[in-house]
């Protein structure tokens, strides 16, 4: 075949040469080898490569595969089959420089099989559980021909109406950059060039996760300090850990755009930060350029963009159309363009792609007869996965677990809503092939207790927000309507719930409420679920409600009314499992929240880690003239880092091993942790540091560090932090990452509230 032909030339370490005939230096000297195929590319080839077009819009096969083989692709997104991959590489092949394109796809929590959300996989704390997930989605994606994902999302965000916040991991930069660093390494593998691996193209560059308001696409207008210190640290620890390429964001930062931000791309992410990887607009960005009012025109957004340092242009057509005529009028300088196609070229040959263009493309015979056949899931790995990401909010007298008898009356309309397990960005999930609850508690119970099931709402009887959410970019219609009125639905759920002892309702938002461009002016569920609330809690029957969600909601009336709540947020393929092996006791909660959740929108934002005031409100002490909001209680409904068990954990008095710390030393932190309760369970043992006085105002506390730990009833274990200069390091006036001598509080506990505090000074 012809493309074996080409995969032997390639393999023999030289590019067949035609215009320029000279040998292609070896290929294990990239920059030689990259510089070389440079040397000998047209203008036109040359913009080719900087161009990745999404498959399925409006451009018929038969074009596409023209312009690959006319060398005017670099790559392309949005097919998930080597069957659909291979003539498009196969006709790259065929242009004159024969030059391979790469595959993307949004690869953001599992391939084909779906793991929870960002949110959700922060909320197990556990690194090796976030790995294992992006491990899995890396072996799944590149079995099916993709060699790079747009992933992973590390939008720190503090404002829940933000639908995006439920792909990122949560308010925390260290959390977050931890697992920034984690999922980079996932996806990448031993190396981004092996066969099993995925490029990571971490995303949105940058503080997309602070538009305003959380309004989706809006504008960044932030402090230099704040960003350094609490929004780029998950970008840089991506980076830090080899991405081989950067997403732009889509939102302006103080002023500028993103997509035209010589200081973001140029001076930050290359000179500061040293990045040498691939950068990529988001969909559309560079023709947005003229809508933000930035560009006069096409042909000045393409320039502001590749300038500012746009590799790639996204889905628009602004680089092929506008850069030849730039460079031919002296406006854009060849040297521009040239070094944004080695680094297309770059993220390519680390690929693997110039050793063998083929090689998660494989050959047709060995092509998967189902590519949704069952072998080809990872079950077991899903449901450990998503079992560790549920967080149980409240348990009033032991309501949970429940016992495995009686009758349940299981209601809500996400009790058995398939595709809304999966969540937004389900990648190639299959609804179909997701747990829903009940199935999930259906085959937990056997014939050991009666399962009632009903409907009891729509997830919202509001038309407009129907019709809103079809509207999304999915493949059909995804909310459903039931066409019963809500009176006759309502009586169908408490005709179950007088059967049962037990009443567990699934409720909170369908998977399209919190996505892309799906920011909400309320955290509350929708009214249609709230009156099925209601009316379940007047049975004087025990609920509890199963929480699926993408966002921090408003969840005063279930704290106050619900005797369980357990938050699942969209838990993946395996999530009914996951969900009913905790419901029943066969696991232990143990997750623990990666954001805080308000009292109501009013409150926003909550974040744990906020600067100090001069009229702080104290807790205890009410009066005027202290920072707060008068009609509500101050501080969050449930605090950053705060989950419960079925078993209890207490922990001891903070130690330090010395009441100071030299430069350059280190302190030893330490508690004891003692599982009081009767199961052995997991927690997770947080450390905040306070900087107590400093040049500038300092958070009340940062998470520095926290582990893991499963106990066994009745265990206790020391738990040791080690603490150095480094951790004490802030981003000053100056913007620069100092640590100031004086007082620091080291703050340690179950949640970022309830803490045990000890202090020592950095000499
Ligand atoms: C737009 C989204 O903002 C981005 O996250 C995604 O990766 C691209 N579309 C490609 O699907």
């Amino acid at each position: 075949m012809k493309w074996m032909y080409l995969l032997g030339l390639f393999a023999g370490f030289s590019l067949p040469c035609t215009a320029a005939e000279t040998v292609s230096p070896a290929l294990d000297d990239k920059p030689a080898f990259i510089d070389s195929l440079i040397e000998r590319m047209t203008l036109e080839e040359k913009i080719g490569q900087l161009r990745l077009i999404s498959i399925g819009g409006d451009m018929p096969r038969p074009r596409i595969l023209q312009e690959l083989a006319a060398g005017q692709i670099g790559g392309t997104f949005n097919t998930v089959t080597r069957h659909d991959n291979r003539p498009m590489q196969e006709a790259a092949l065929r242009s004159r420089m024969r030059i391979p394109i790469f595959f993307a796809y949004d690869v953001v929590h599992g391939h084909r099989t779906i793991f929870p959300i960002g949110l959700g996989l922060a909320s197990s704390w556990d690194l090796d559980t976030i790995a294992r997930s992006g491990r899995v989605a890396a072996i799944e994606a590149s079995a099916d021909g993709l060699d790079m994902t747009f992933a992973p999302s590390v939008d720190i965000s503090r404002d829940p109406r933000w639908g995006r916040i439920s792909e990122g991991f949560g308010e925390d930069p260290y959390l977050v950059s931890e697992i920034a660093r984690t999922m980079v390494e996932a996806y990448q593998g031993e190396s981004p060039a092996a066969p099993d691996s995925i490029t990571a193209s971490v995303k949105h560059f940058a503080l997309y996760g602070a538009v305003e308001g959380g309004r989706d696409y809006n504008v960044v207008d932030m402090s230099p300090m704040r960003m350094h210190q609490d929004f780029l640290p998950p970008y840089r620890a991506a980076i830090d850990a080899g991405a081989g390429g950067v997403m732009v964001a889509l939102n302006a930062i103080n002023g500028v755009p993103a997509s035209a931000n010589s200081w973001l791309l140029r001076d930050l992410l290359r000179r500061d930060w040293g990045f040498r990887g691939m950068t990529v607009s988001d969909h559309g960005a560079i023709s947005e350029l003229l809508r933000h009012g930035v560009a006069r025109d096409g042909r000045e957004a393409a320039r502001l963009a590749i300038e500012a340092g746009i590799d790639m242009s996204m889905a628009d057509s602004l680089y092929r159309d506008e850069l030849p005529g730039l460079v031919q009028a002296g406006e854009v300088e060849i040297g521009v363009i040239d070094a944004a196609v080695r680094e297309v070229l770059g993220a390519k040959y680390d690929m693997g792609l110039f050793h063998d263009p083929f090689r998660r493309i494989g050959v047709a015979e060995d092509d998967p007869q189902d590519v949704n056949a069952e072998s080809r899931l990872h079950r077991a790995a899903a449901r450990a996965v998503a079992r560790q990401s549920l967080v149980l909010l409240e348990n009033r007298g032991e309501t949970l677990p429940l016992e495995k008898r009686g009758t349940i009356a299981l209601v809500g309309p996400l009790a058995d809503s398939p595709v809304d397990m999966l969540g937004s960005w389900s990648a190639a999930g299959v609804a179909r092939q997701a747990v829903t609850l009940r199935q999930g508690m259906r085959e937990a119970l056997g014939d050991a207790a009666v399962l009632l099931h009903a409907r009891g709402a729509n997830v919202t009887d509001d038309a407009h927000m129907v019709d809103y959410l079809n509207f999304l970019n999915w493949d059909a219609p995804e909310v459903v309507q039931d066409p019963r009125s809500p009176a006759e639905m309502i009586a169908e759920a408490l005709a179950a719930a007088e059967k049962a002892d037990v009443i567990v309702a699934a409720v909170g938002e369908s998977r399209g409420m919190s996505h892309e461009s799906s920011s909400r002016t309320s955290l509350q569920l929708p009214p249609s679920q709230q009156r099925l609330l209601d009316a379940l809690k007047g049975t004087g029957k025990p609920l509890v409600l199963v929480l699926m969600n993408g966002r921090p909601l408003e969840l005063g009336w279930a704290k106050a009314n619900a005797d369980a709540v357990l938050e699942t947020w969209f838990s993946g393929t395996e999530g009914g499992h996951a969900i009913a092996d905790v419901l029943f006791g066969d696991y232990n909660p143990s997750g623990k929240l990666p954001i805080s959740f308000p009292r109501s929108v009013g409150q926003i934002p909550t974040y744990y880690n906020h600067l100090r005031v001069g009229r702080p409100f104290v807790e205890g002490k009410p009066g005027n003239y202290t920072s707060q909001y008068f009609e509500e209680p101050t501080g969050p409904l449930y605090p950053f880092g705060y989950g419960l068990s079925y078993t209890r954990f207490q922990i001891s008095d903070v130690r330090l091993s010395s009441a100071s710390l030299p430069r350059r030393g280190r302190l030893q932190a330490s508690v004891k942790v003692r599982n009081i309760g009767r199961r052995d369970g997991a927690t997770v043992v947080q450390l905040y540091i306070q900087d107590l006085v400093a040049s500038v105002i300092r958070p009340v506390k940062e998470l520095k560090a926290f582990r893991k730990v499963m106990l066994k009833a009745g265990e206790e274990r020391e738990i040791r932090f080690s603490i150095d200069e480094d951790d004490l390091k802030f981003v000053n006036a100056q913007l620069q990452r100092v640590a100031e001598p004086g007082e620091f509080e080291v703050q340690i506990g179950l949640d970022s509230q309830h803490v045990q505090r000890r202090r020592f000074e950095l000499q």
